[in-house]
């Protein structure tokens, strides 16, 4: 969808809908009156979805419980980011408030679940440049969404060499932690150990759960990093997968009276934003920080996802 022509599509309604109301009305004032206040509280509600809601970012914690998770993990932080969606809406004013919102949630590590653009691929420079300042001991990690795919893999990998971060492309990495927990002594922490695998978009490329676990030691917790929450239903049998984060849905970005519109969520009732826990492992779908063809929000603001593992 035209984001200007959705603009226009609604400008062009609302004055229709007025020049009709006018013509109907017009030989009752009372009623004139009402109908007027109506429309002009339909204006201030399209307003408010375009210009102020898309922008009021939030930070949303989740606690999620790892059975088997060592001391030296308990408490281990996540920010996530997702849908950023460079543009006009999401452009560098507003991205380097959600880096600055990130680095000061002061977490471990930063995962950043794809869909950097939405339309212009040449946007992938610029939006890395403002992401290169984002801050975490134990990196930033990047796998790609489906609008990623408007620019080449080489043109994403180098985008992210540039801004000191790594791309997961069906693969996983194992993290020693930077930080010391309370308590933990010197050799104890040089134990713990996080695997973060990442795997490409389920629509536009190829999404390999199975090669991105694989190898993967099975005693250490396990963060998955997917734009589509649909890979749960893909995952292989065996593998550990204690959380994937995902996006793609914008939490389904307009929300009348707090009900998904299923076209608005691309057609998936059951992975639409929170914490779902799908049979094989729970996942969080994030709301997003950024809009894309339809740059409206209502009732679903954009969100900054903090994580924290812990103990039982
Ligand atoms: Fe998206």
């Amino acid at each position: 969808m035209n984001p200007r022509r959705v603009t226009r599509t609604i400008r062009t309604t609302a004055h229709r809908l007025a020049a009709d109301v006018r013509f109907r009305l017009g030989g009752s004032p009372g009623l004139r009156r009402h109908a007027q206040r109506l429309l002009k509280a339909a204006g201030a509600g399209v307003a408010y979805a375009a210009l102020l809601e898309p922008v009021m970012l939030e930070t949303t914690q989740v606690e999620i419980v790892v059975p088997d998770l060592s001391p030296e993990l308990d408490g281990y932080q996540i920010v996530q980011l997702s849908d950023l969606h460079f543009n006009v809406t999401a452009g560098v004013g507003f991205l380097r408030r959600v880096v600055e919102k990130a680095n000061a949630l002061d977490a471990d590590l930063v995962a950043l679940t794809g869909d950097f653009i939405a339309l212009n691929p040449l946007n992938l420079e610029r939006c890395f440049a403002v992401l290169s300042d984002l801050r975490a001991p134990d990196g930033c990690w990047v796998v790609r969404g489906n609008h990623d795919y408007k620019a080449s893999l080489l043109a994403m990998q180098s985008a992210c060499r540039a801004a000191g971060m790594r791309l997961l492309e069906n693969q996983h990495a194992v993290i020693r932690p930077h930080r010391r927990r309370g308590g933990v002594g010197e050799g104890y922490h040089a134990q713990a150990r996080l695997v973060l695998a990442g795997v490409g978009d389920i629509w536009e490329g190829l999404c390999l759960p199975g090669q991105a676990l694989a190898g993967a030691p099975a005693d250490s917790p396990t963060v998955l990093l997917s734009h589509n929450p649909q890979v749960v239903s893909i995952l292989p049998p065996s593998g550990r997968v204690d959380l994937v984060l995902s996006g793609h849905t914008h939490g389904g970005q307009v929300r009348p009276m707090g009900r998904t519109i299923r076209a608005l969520s691309d057609g998936s009732g059951e992975f639409v934003s929170g914490l779902v826990r799908a049979p094989r492992a729970p996942v969080y779908i994030s709301r997003g920080v950024g809009t894309s063809s339809l740059r409206l929000r209502w009732n679903c603001r954009p969100e900054i996802v903090l994580v924290r593992l812990v103990r039982p």
